[in-house]
C-alpha cells in the first residue's frame, strides 16, 4: 500500500491524530431516522439546546439588513443593527401571530408587520402599535416586543441558539475556531447558495459525508485525484474531522505510472506544467504543495498560516448537529442539514461555496439563493452522485426488515455523531 507522507507538526491547525475514543460497535437503531417520537425528542432537547448558523455576515452587512431562516417548526429573523450588531429574533409579530418578515432577506429601517402595522426597530422593540388607546389591557412593552434569541459570530457566520442558557458560542465550538481560524474563513466570499428538498431524514444527509467509505463505490473518479483510504480520523469531544489528501490517488488502483488526467487539469489550473515531472506520481502532491507556495504572490493567496498538506488537501470538518465543510486552502464547500418541519423522512439541504478573493481582486457579488426539490436541477456531479441513493436509503430504512446501521471502523465519524446527539437526546 501506498503511504501518504503526512506533516507531523502543527503548524497552526493542529494536525496530529488525537486519541481515539471507545465507541463500542453496537448496531444504531433505525428508528433515531424514521421515528416521529425521536424526531420530536430531537426538536425538544437538541435542536433547541445547540448553536447554529443562522447565516454569513457578508448577507447582511449593512444596519436594516435582515434574512429569514427556518429551524424545525421555527422561523427566526436574523438583524443587523445601527450599531452593527447581528440579533435574531423569532419571526412572530406578538399581536396575533402573524411572521414579521415573510420573504428570504431585505433591508428595512424598522420592522413592521404586514397585518395591523406593529412595528418594532431592529433591536426588537416594539415602538407603534395603531391606535393603542383601543387595548384596554394596554401594551407593555417588555412582553409584546420581539423575543430575542441567543447571537454570536465566529468564522464569517452569524449563530444562534434557542436556548436562554446556552453557554457562550466559544465553549460550543471547543476545538473548531483553533483548527479552522487559520484558514481565514470570515474573510471568503460566497459563490453559491442552494437550498434543496431531499425526501430523507436530515442524519441520512450527514452521514452521506462523514465517511470515504462510499468513494470506491459512487465516486469512482475521484479515486484518480485523492486518497480514500489513508484518511486521517479525528473524533474530539463534540465536533470530528477526517483529513483526505489530494493531488494523489487511491491505492485501491495500484501503481499508476502516468499522472492522471484530473491531477494534469488541477497542475494547469494553478500554471504547473506536469511535462517535466519525473518522479512517482504518489510524489507529485508534494511538488504541487511547494509550487504553491512559491507561486502564491502570482495566484494571490496567502499559504502562510497553513502547513503543506492543508495547501492541497482536503481538511474536513463536522461541526455538530448539522455543518460538514470541506475546507481547502482557497476555498471552502459548506453543507447544512435542517430538519423538516414534521416529517421525520424530509429534510432541507443547504449547499454553499465559499471562495478566498486573491489579493487585487474585487469581492464578488453575493450569488442569489436557489430553492429546488431533489431532482429538479444538478448540484453537481459529485454531490449527485451523493444525493442519487438518499432517498432510496430512507425508504429502506422504513422497511420492518431492516433493524439499524451496521457500522464500520471507516465509517466511525458516525457512530461519533450518535453519541453527541444521544448525550442530547438521551436513550
Ligand atoms: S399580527 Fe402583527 S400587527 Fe397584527
Ligand atoms: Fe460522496
Amino acid at each position: 500500500m501506498v503511504a501518504v507522507v503526512r506533516v507531523t507538526e502543527d503548524v497552526w491547525t493542529p494536525a496530529l491524530k488525537s486519541e481515539e475514543p471507545e465507541l463500542g460497535s453496537a448496531l444504531i437503531p433505525k428508528e433515531r431516522y424514521t421515528s416521529r417520537d425521536f424526531m420530536q425528542r430531537e426538536w425538544e432537547r437538541m435542536w433547541t439546546k445547540v448553536w447554529l448558523v443562522g447565516c454569513r455576515e457578508e448577507e447582511i452587512p449593512e444596519a436594516g439588513d435582515y434574512i429569514t431562516t427556518e429551524i424545525g417548526p421555527e422561523s427566526l429573523l436574523i438583524v443587523r443593527g445601527d450599531d452593527g450588531v447581528a440579533r435574531t429574533f423569532y419571526n412572530v409579530c406578538n399581536h396575533r401571530g402573524n411572521q414579521v418578515k415573510f420573504d428570504q432577506c431585505g433591508n428595512a429601517r424598522t420592522l413592521q408587520c404586514a397585518y395591523h402595522f406593529w412595528e418594532y426597530d431592529l433591536t426588537g422593540r416594539l415602538i407603534n402599535v395603531p391606535d393603542e388607546e383601543d387595548f384596554a389591557q394596554g401594551c407593555p412593552r417588555d412582553r409584546l416586543s420581539l423575543k430575542a434569541v441567543e447571537t454570536d459570530t465566529w468564522g464569517g457566520w452569524v449563530w444562534f441558539n434557542l436556548d436562554p442558557d446556552a453557554g457562550p458560542l466559544e465553549d460550543y465550538l471547543g476545538i473548531i475556531p483553533q483548527h479552522l481560524d487559520a484558514y481565514h474563513l470570515d474573510r471568503m466570499a460566497m459563490t453559491q447558495n442552494m437550498t434543496v428538498e431531499w425526501d430523507c431524514n436530515w442524519k441520512t444527509s450527514v452521514d452521506a459525508f462523514n465517511e470515504v467509505y462510499h468513494v470506491q463505490c459512487i465516486h469512482p473518479e475521484l479515486l484518480y485525484n485523492n486518497d480514500d483510504v489513508n484518511v486521517q480520523i479525528d473524533l474530539y469531544d463534540r465536533h470530528n474531522r477526517y483529513l483526505v489528501p489530494y493531488q494523489t490517488h487511491s491505492p485501491r488502483l495500484g501503481e499508476v505510472e502516468e499522472v492522471p488526467e484530473i491531477v494534469v487539469d488541477y497542475m494547469r489550473s494553478i500554471g504547473m506544467d506536469h511535462e517535466p515531472w519525473q518522479g512517482r506520481v504518489p510524489e507529485l502532491r508534494r511538488a504541487i504543495s511547494a509550487f504553491k507556495r512559491e507561486n502564491q504572490e502570482r495566484l494571490g493567496i496567502d499559504y502562510s498560516d497553513l502547513n503543506d498538506d492543508q495547501v492541497v488537501d482536503d481538511y474536513h470538518y463536522f461541526i455538530f448537529p448539522n455543518i460538514t465543510l470541506n475546507i481547502f486552502a482557497e476555498w471552502a464547500l459548506f453543507f447544512r442539514q435542517r430538519p423538516h418541519e414534521s416529517d421525520p423522512n424530509k429534510m432541507y439541504y443547504d449547499v454553499q461555496f465559499y471562495n478566498v478573493v486573491p489579493k487585487g481582486q474585487p469581492r464578488p457579488p453575493l450569488p442569489d439563493h436557489d430553492h429546488f426539490k431533489h431532482g429538479e436541477k444538478s448540484l453537481g456531479l459529485v454531490l449527485d452522485q451523493d444525493s442519487v441513493n438518499l432517498p432510496h436509503v430512507q425508504k429502506g430504512m422504513n422497511s420492518s426488515a431492516f433493524e439499524g446501521l451496521w457500522i464500520s471502523h471507516q465509517e466511525r465519524r458516525i457512530r461519533h455523531m450518535h453519541k453527541t446527539l444521544m448525550e442530547y437526546v438521551g436513550e
